[in-house]
């Protein structure tokens, strides 16, 4: 495990490279804490190609087995100036966050827009285009509003509810179609956003309902 400030980040990347492809993707996770994010490392870890940034505001709270190839950053996605400059150089920015969204959405685009960094992956959550709107759902609602505003080549995922099956069994339904179901396996979501990772110029500028089918 790389734990570094920001300010110490380009020196490890510097060792890091000389193990990475030059060729590699990188991918930035902010809330890599989270439960979403969980899965997603693991099953990210296992390839070589992806060069791994995981920022989140405390190390502690990592669950992975392995995470020896990825960077680490522990900061806070309200810190606009650390948020920045992990974000420069990045290829695909996975937000799996939780609380003030739509201070984050925005700190998250504007940090984007100026590091030129395009592909972004928005995890909000169903419901957040129904009327009249939950008041639990506001801030994923105003939150996606942010990054659908922006030019950036954006995935938003609005998934059901979430359950431990050891699964993957999903479908996704485009904005402005019902949304289905009522649950997903974290397994499942987390590889559609695996998926996407792989080959962003999948889903660019959807916002898609994520749900397991029947
Ligand atoms: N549970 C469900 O059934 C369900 C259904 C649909 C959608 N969703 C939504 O889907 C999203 C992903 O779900 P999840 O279960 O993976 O979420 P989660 O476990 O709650 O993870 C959210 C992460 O956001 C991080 N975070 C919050 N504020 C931050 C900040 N200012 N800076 C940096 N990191 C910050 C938290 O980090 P800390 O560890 O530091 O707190 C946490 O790791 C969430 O928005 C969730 O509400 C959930």
């Amino acid at each position: 495990m790389l734990l570094c400030s920001i300010f110490q980040t380009r020196l490890f990347s510097e060792i890091e490279l000389t193990k990475i492809p030059m060729s590699a993707k990188k991918v930035i996770i902010l809330g890599a804490s989270g439960n979403i994010a969980k899965h997603v490392i693991d099953i990210l870890t296992k390839e070589d190609h992806i060069q791994l940034t995981l920022f989140l505001r405390s190390a502690k709270r990592l669950k992975n087995k392995d995470i020896s190839k990825a960077r680490i950053i522990e900061g806070d996605v309200l810190n606009y100036n650390l948020l920045k400059e992990a974000i420069k150089g990045q290829d695909i920015v996975y937000a799996n966050l939780a609380g003030e969204l739509e201070a984050m959405a925005k700190n998250i685009v504007k940090a984007m827009g100026e590091t030129g960094v395009k592909k972004i992956i928005f995890i909000t959550s169903i419901g957040i285009y129904d009327v009249p709107l939950s008041s639990l759902l506001r801030r994923y609602r105003y939150a996606a509003d942010v990054i659908e505003a922006s030019n950036l080549e954006y995935t938003i995922l609005r998934p059901t509810w979430f359950t431990n099956v050891n699964e993957i069994d999903y479908e996704t339904t485009r904005k402005g179609e019902p949304e289905k179901g009522s649950v997903i396996s974290q397994k499942s979501l987390a590889t559609l956003i695996t998926k996407i990772i792989e080959s962003p110029e999948k889903y660019v500028r959807e916002n898609l309902g994520v749900n397991k089918p029947n």
